[in-house]
């Protein structure tokens, strides 16, 4: 599934642009991640690739058709959107009618949800919480059962919305293997985040977002080798990226065994 965007932009009622010329071209099954500041204006970018917004300038093509064309929930079947808030996705009585109720929507046969509940509970981690309200679920949980309803209905293209907010390490775990199952399906992952290490970790793209535009767009590696332009953004590189850097070394890493690597190679180099 493709999605482009043609000179984007978006203006919330009595707000200046959110969204001020965006062009992109989003493909294959590569998992996509966007960062940049506070405000930069991601969520609203990602909020336009199922019709939840609409553009307000530009274009949104879906697979080659105008966004405009169809309705937020029939785009929805194939564009599925975790919000940053499960506040402002969750609204029944348990993890269970949670998941049920996309695929009822769209007429998903009774054994295959069921079917699907099984192996999608125990994806998110949630096996033992099915029937748990999702007031009473912790907040890690909760960001997990808004997962797991969006993957329910077996979305080509699944964004989530800052899905490491507040999450503990094995949150972070779980995460990754989800974004790589769902990479193996053949799906577009696109996340937004703020956890640099998880970034570099698990996303081969980087997106930065500056002021309601696209400020760099690459592979990770070399999105974080632009220092200057990133400082310019605000985003501050992992820990071990910085001290590489700072250390002189030529090449980018992104962990730990890679600046091994490189401090080894420069040896010998120089030997
Ligand atoms: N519903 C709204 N009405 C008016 N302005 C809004 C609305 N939502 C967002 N904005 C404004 O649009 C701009 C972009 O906001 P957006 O939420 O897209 O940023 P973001 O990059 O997702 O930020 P964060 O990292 O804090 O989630 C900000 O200036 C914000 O104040
Ligand atoms: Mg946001």
């Amino acid at each position: 599934m493709k999605i482009e965007l043609q000179a984007l932009e978006h203006a919330y009622p009595g707000g200046d642009k959110a969204l001020d010329g965006v062009d992109l071209m989003l493909d294959g099954n590569e998992p996509v991640a966007i960062i940049g500041q506070n405000g930069a204006g991601k969520t609203t970018l990602v909020k336009h690739f199922n019709g939840i917004l609409r553009p307000t300038g530009g274009k949104v093509l879906i697979d080659g058709i105008d966004v405009n064309e169809r309705s937020t929930a029939e785009w929805s079947r194939s564009v599925g959107y975790v919000f940053q808030n499960p506040d402002d996705q969750l609204f029944l009585e348990s993890v269970r009618k949670e998941f049920e109720f996309g695929p009822r929507q769209i007429g998903m046969s009774d054994q295959d949800i069921a079917h699907r509940v099984d192996s999608i509970a125990e994806l998110v981690g949630l096996t033992k919480k099915l029937d748990v309200h999702p007031f009473d679920l912790t907040p890690t949980e909760k960001k997990f059962c808004t997962i797991g309803a969006v993957i329910m209905m077996d979305p080509s293209v699944v964004i989530f919305d800052e899905p490491t907010c507040g999450q503990d390490a094995s949150g972070n775990v779980c995460l990754a293997r989800i974004i790589e199952r769902l990479k193996a399906q053949g799906k577009l992952c696109i996340t937004i985040s703020h956890d640099m290490k998880f970034v570099t970790a698990n996303f081969s793209r980087v997106i930065v977002m500056y002021h309601g535009r696209v400020l760099l767009d690459g592979q990770t590696r070399e999105v974080f080798a632009q220092t200057d332009t990133l400082r310019r953004s605000f985003v501050t590189p992992p820990p071990v990226t910085r001290v590489a850097q700072g250390a002189g070394l030529k090449e980018t890493v992104l962990s730990v065994p890679a600046f091994i690597n490189a401090i080894a190679q420069e040896r010998n180099h120089r030997g």
